[in-house]
């Protein structure tokens, strides 16, 4: 079959497109309202843009109310911060609960019964049960055309300035156990899915020690080039 956006031709009982990038991470995004009230909210459409230094990047549509951004979006704009916390399966409720479409000053961390633990180089607090967070500073804002104007698609992209890995994920060789994590992942329709296996697939051809390097995500940090500079 083919189908064009444009005219969502696809004659099937429910628009597929969603179940076709995937699976995809959550970020589930803690921010702070302007007037430090926590928002907690899951976004699949996130991803990692870059390792040196770190980007990453949630997507977020247009707010019911308004067609402006979602708060998470809003939030991470005014105040230059979020926390990227892994979503995982055990935690996988409580993430749903904090989809819920609230109001702006609800908290909803408080709402799913959360316990949130202070960020270090940033204000937004992290989920203390997930075992991962990337603490962000916001960078820009993409903002993507809609088929109408309270359509739009608001691209956040932060870059990551801390990370916290929970020394229980971290196995005897140094490396993070991801199946132990479990990190949940968005499909299509109402449907996820789970990271429950690893397997190893070494890199091959020329270059091996550059191609290893991207792969790996080896990055050089911003004190080592610093330091580098003045010898
Ligand atoms: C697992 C999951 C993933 C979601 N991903 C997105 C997303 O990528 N973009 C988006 O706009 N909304 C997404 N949503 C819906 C938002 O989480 C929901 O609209 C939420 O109320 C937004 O909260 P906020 O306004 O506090 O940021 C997702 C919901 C769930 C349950």
């Amino acid at each position: 079959m083919f189908y064009e956006t444009a005219r969502n031709d696809h004659g099937l009982p429910r628009d597929p497109y969603k179940s076709i990038v995937v699976p995809r991470p959550i970020g589930w995004i803690t921010t702070l309202d302007p007037d430090g009230v926590i928002n907690l909210a899951p976004y699949s459409q996130f991803n990692n843009l870059g390792y040196d230094p770190p980007y990453v990047m949630f997507s977020s549509g247009s707010h019911f109310a308004d067609g402006g951004p979602k708060d998470s979006a809003r939030n991470a704009l005014l105040t230059g911060e979020f926390v990227c916390n892994m979503a995982t399966w055990e935690l996988r409720d409580r993430v749903n609960t904090t989809a819920r479409m609230v109001e702006p000053h609800v908290d909803e961390a408080e709402l799913a019964g959360l316990e949130m633990i202070p960020s270090r180089l940033v204000a937004p607090p992290r989920v203390k049960a997930s075992p991962v967070h990337l603490e962000c500073r916001y960078h820009a804002t993409l903002t993507l055309p809609g088929n109408s104007l309270d359509n739009l698609t608001y691209v956040v992209v932060g870059e990551v300035v801390g990370v916290h890995i929970s020394d229980e994920v971290i196995t005897a060789d140094g490396r993070i156990d991801i199946v132990k994590c479990r990190p949940l992942a968005r499909m299509g329709y109402f449907d996820y899915t789970s990271v429950e296996s690893v397997f190893e697939l070494p890199p091959e051809g020329p270059h091996l020690d550059k191609f290893r390097r991207g792969l790996e995500g080896r990055a050089r940090g911003r004190a080592q080039r610093s330091g580098n500079a003045g010898s």
